[in-house]
């Protein structure tokens, strides 16, 4: 069954519930918070302005951070609103509340062209527990449902999925289309070699696609703290390094997995190492000469060197997680080197998980450049690795 794209859909006069991902960092400032990166603003904008323009009365909802249930006004969507506003210049009129009699009002008042956003969804129980009441009042607002949220497609929550059945009709907004395109392409069959780069502070976190990837690529690069993990796993002294003591186990296992299944998988050779994660400088050293008192905080330059000529080779290559503690920038070169090495390879289908990798490729200026850069951290995890994400399986039912 194929998904209904928004921009096929009859929505004039109509009243559109259009979930989006408006779960963006904000400002430390508390007296006033601001949003901090807003690149799933950004991405939401041309479904947001294609609903406006066709004269919809548009009711847009979304999650901030992990308020569980409850009303913690440090995670109003009151500055996403504002900023929203002030980008579409249009009114963006924010509800008190995701339900309830302020919400009510505010939508069945809504005139053609005009936008509610409602409170954080997440502020009410009946969101993340899927509840069929919370999603049968945010359905009795509106005749036609889209999708937009790709970061949020792999939860099962009342506005991904309780809500979607319930009303008449539904489809994917313009972020969701591309993203679906797109991942869909590591999917399939892909020009090979395939690299994957694989970095962040957990094994864990990262276990399973990784060993999905072994049926799909040719050769996955560990960076990041999770690369202590393996290399401890091989026997090294890691210092005082990040390293799960009670996954190297899991790490071996996976590692002979790899070798079993000849698929390449690159460990960082040199690392660069402080005493302190808030060092001004760190030192390079070769990952069997880490001191005890040493912290590993980044691939050294020989790593990404080695790591860069893979990426330069690929034909297919795939991104997630940074390669060290790239927000301080003693340790971000390691990182900062796979965006451009992505970046410099014209010939390859490149697509960067979202999350810190994203972060990275924007801050080196280079997002363009990739073929697609994801609004979604674990949910283009789930979706590479084949899994059925229920905010795109919902939009499928009939
Ligand atoms: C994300 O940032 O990955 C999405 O918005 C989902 O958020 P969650 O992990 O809190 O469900």
């Amino acid at each position: 069954m194929t998904i209904r794209s928004v921009a096929d859909m009859a929505i004039e006069g109509k009243r559109v519930f259009l979930r989006v991902d408006l779960n963006v960092p904000l400002t430390s400032d508390t007296a006033q918070r601001g949003v901090a990166d807003d690149a799933r603003i950004r991405a939401a904008l041309p479904t947001i302005q294609h609903c406006v323009e066709r004269g919809a009365r548009l009711i847009v909802g979304s999650h901030l951070g992990r308020p569980k249930g409850t009303v913690k006004s440090e995670l109003s969507l009151d500055p996403v609103g504002r900023y929203l506003a002030e980008k579409l210049d249009r009114e963006v009129l924010l509800t008190d509340e995701p339900v309830g009699d302020g919400a009510r009002k505010v939508v069945g008042d809504l005139r053609e062209g005009q936008i509610a956003l409602l409170e954080n969804l997440r502020f009410h129980p009946g969101e993340e527990k899927n509840d069929e009441n919370f999603a049968r009042m945010l359905a009795s607002y509106a005749d036609v449902y889209i999708n937009d949220a790709f970061g949020t497609a792999h939860r099962a929550h009342a506005s991904t999925a309780g809500m979607v059945p319930m009303v008449a009709e539904r489809g994917a907004g313009f972020v969701m289309a591309r993203e679906i395109e797109f991942l869909s392409r590591l999917l399939g069959e892909v020009e090979r070699p395939y690299t994957a780069v694989l970095g962040g502070a957990k094994v864990t976190d990262k276990i399973e696609v990784l060993e999905s990837l072994l049926g799909r690529v040719n050769s996955i690069l560990i960076g990041g703290a999770m690369a202590n993990t393996f290399l401890a796993a091989q026997g090294q002294t890691m210092g005082k390094s990040k390293v799960e003591h009670e996954k190297l186990a899991m790490a071996r296992n996976f590692l002979r997995k790899a070798s079993d299944r000849r698929v390449a998988v690159r460990l960082p050779s040199d690392v660069v190492v402080a005493r302190e994660f808030t060092a001004d400088s760190g030192n390079v050293v070769p990952v069997d000469a880490v001191s005890e008192h040493d912290m590993a905080l980044d691939i050294g330059p020989d790593t990404a060197s080695a790591y860069g000529e893979m990426i330069a080779e690929a034909r297919t290559l795939f991104w997630n997680g940074p390669m060290g503690m790239f927000e301080r920038e003693p340790f971000a070169a390691g990182t900062l080197a796979v965006a451009r090495a992505f970046a410099e390879n014209r010939r390859a289908l490149t697509v960067v998980g979202g999350g810190d990798s994203a972060a990275a490729a924007a801050q080196m200026g280079v997002a363009e450049k990739m073929s697609h850069v994801s609004t979604g951290g674990g949910a283009s995890l789930e979706f590479i690795q084949g899994r059925t994400l229920p905010g795109i399986a919902a939009l499928q039912a009939e």
